[in-house]
């Protein structure tokens, strides 16, 4: 596997520019099952969770055209709801987004149960319960989803039980061509939420609410296709600007929507953070100590999950002791393990993280274990002094842009490290038989 050869303790100086928002593509690029016609999605992020949606895409027919570097047009008016190598869905978690979308088309989907980042146990019982809701009959066997609405879907109210993305935008997407009015109650709001409710409009669907608690979906006949560019990644951005707080320097972070970063940007102010709004871009900066502070992770508009692994990294570098609440999932803290490697003194017990700053990180060979503890190992690499090797970086890949690119030019002295060709022992092997 490839790995990032890191050499920290620069501060990071210059622009980086925000790519599309991965948890919004992977709900969209899915929803263009839904269109019987061309979707033209602009600022689509290049990276590996969308490349494997746009494969599966094609696999059930559709027609994929490239653009340019970030706009793709998706063709579906010929797909099937046919059966996609289940070693292809098991990869990533969006593809549950799959069901809802062919059971909004086809009136059927065989999906496999999705995969994805372990963050501990991630059931898909709100999404089954508003698919049901609608009027489709759905079995879960040997890992594969099967719905079917044979007379197609009918529009109802739904109570989410827990605030959840995926069941939100799954049950939205099913809802679209449903007959009648479908409501979601206890939505989620996140900023992708919004994106994806933004996008089906576009293409001639009626969602209304996204954003608030209350989505309401009027069904209609069908989607005939247009144009939607995707917003800018919230987390990405959080990324770079945690990074900054750990490492030290001034980054103007560019194409983002301050709103949306919010919760993040009071957090980092908390800790000595200058964090300055300039409408298109933000502009961060961290030349001082570091103070301590709490975060819990709560539904958006709240902290989010997705920022965890990454704020705690520089909460491991803020004088005094933070705590973390990871109120989302079971299994968000597998990070701190690798990061004791590095001299971090952290207790964890169930959703609480007791972390005791430290005045300095040392570089050592970590593995990423999921999508932003990869990112948030990779911001204590750069804050560490000396060389940190991060393996298993296919994980990051599958949500970061051009990570390395991106971060050597802020100047951080990064670069993949090929994996070493393993001598070839057969040849001896051949010589002996
Ligand atoms: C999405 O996951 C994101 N993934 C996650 O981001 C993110 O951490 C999460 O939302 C929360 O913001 C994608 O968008 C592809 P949930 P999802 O349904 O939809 C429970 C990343 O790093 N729940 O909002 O799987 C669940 O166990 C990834 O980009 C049920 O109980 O999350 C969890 O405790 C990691 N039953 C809570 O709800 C269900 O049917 C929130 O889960 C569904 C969820």
């Amino acid at each position: 596997m490839d790995r990032y050869l890191i050499k920290g303790g620069k501060p990071l100086y210059g622009e980086v520019e925000i790519s599309g928002a991965k948890n919004a593509a992977v709900a969209i690029i899915p929803a263009a099952l839904l269109v019987d016609g061309v979707c033209r999605l602009e600022n689509v992020p290049r990276i590996s969770d969308v490349s494997l949606l746009l494969n599966i895409l094609e696999q059930m027919g559709a027609t994929i055209r490239r653009v340019n570097r970030s706009t793709i047009d998706i063709d579906c008016s010929q797909a099937r709801q046919t059966g996609v190598p289940s070693e292809l869905m098991r990869k990533i978690r969006a593809s549950y987004y799959l069901i809802g979308a062919a059971l909004g088309r086809f009136g059927h989907a065989e999906v496999s149960m999705p995969g994805g980042c372990d963050l501990g146990a991630r059931p898909i019982d709100q999404h089954i319960k508003g698919f049901n809701a609608l009027g489709a009959k759905v079995e879960v066997e040997a890992g594969m989803v099967y719905a079917k609405a044979p007379d197609g879907l009918t529009g109802n109210a739904v109570y989410l039980d827990v605030v959840s993305v995926g069941a939100t935008m799954n049950i939205m997407m099913a809802a679209v061509l449903a007959k009648g009015k479908t409501t979601i109650e206890n939505a989620a709001r996140e900023p992708h939420i919004v994106d994806l409710a933004n996008f089906l409009n576009s293409m001639g669907a009626d969602v209304r609410g996204a954003g608030t608690n209350v989505i309401r979906v009027y069904g209609t006949g069908q989607l005939t296709g247009g144009a939607y560019s995707i917003i800018p990644d919230q987390i990405e951005a959080g990324t770079y600007m945690a990074a900054v707080a750990a490492v030290g320097g001034e980054v103007l972070v560019k194409n983002v929507i301050p709103k949306h970063l919010e919760c993040i940007t009071s957090k980092l102010q908390e800790m000595g953070v200058t964090v300055k709004d300039l409408g298109e871009a933000v502009l961060v900066k961290r030349d001082g100590p570091l103070h301590r502070t709490n975060i819990k992770t709560m539904p958006y508009p709240g902290f989010p999950t997705d920022m965890q692994p990454q704020i705690g990294i520089a909460l491991c570098l803020a004088q005094g002791t933070s705590i973390i609440t990871e109120s989302i999932w079971d299994n968000r803290y597998r990070y701190l393990d690798e990061l004791k490697k590095m001299g971090v003194t952290v207790q964890v017990d169930g959703k609480t993280a007791v972390i005791e700053g430290v005045t300095g990180l040392t570089g050592a060979p970590v593995s990423c274990c999921d999508l932003r503890a990869g990112a948030a190992l990779v911001i204590a690499g750069l804050a560490a002094q000396g060389e940190t090797i991060v393996e298993q970086i296919h994980y990051i890949e599958r949500g970061y842009e051009d990570l390395v690119e991106k971060m050597q030019g802020l100047g951080a002295d990064i670069d993949y490290l090929l994996a070493p060709v393993e001598p070839d022992h057969t040849s001896n092997l051949r010589a002996i038989s």
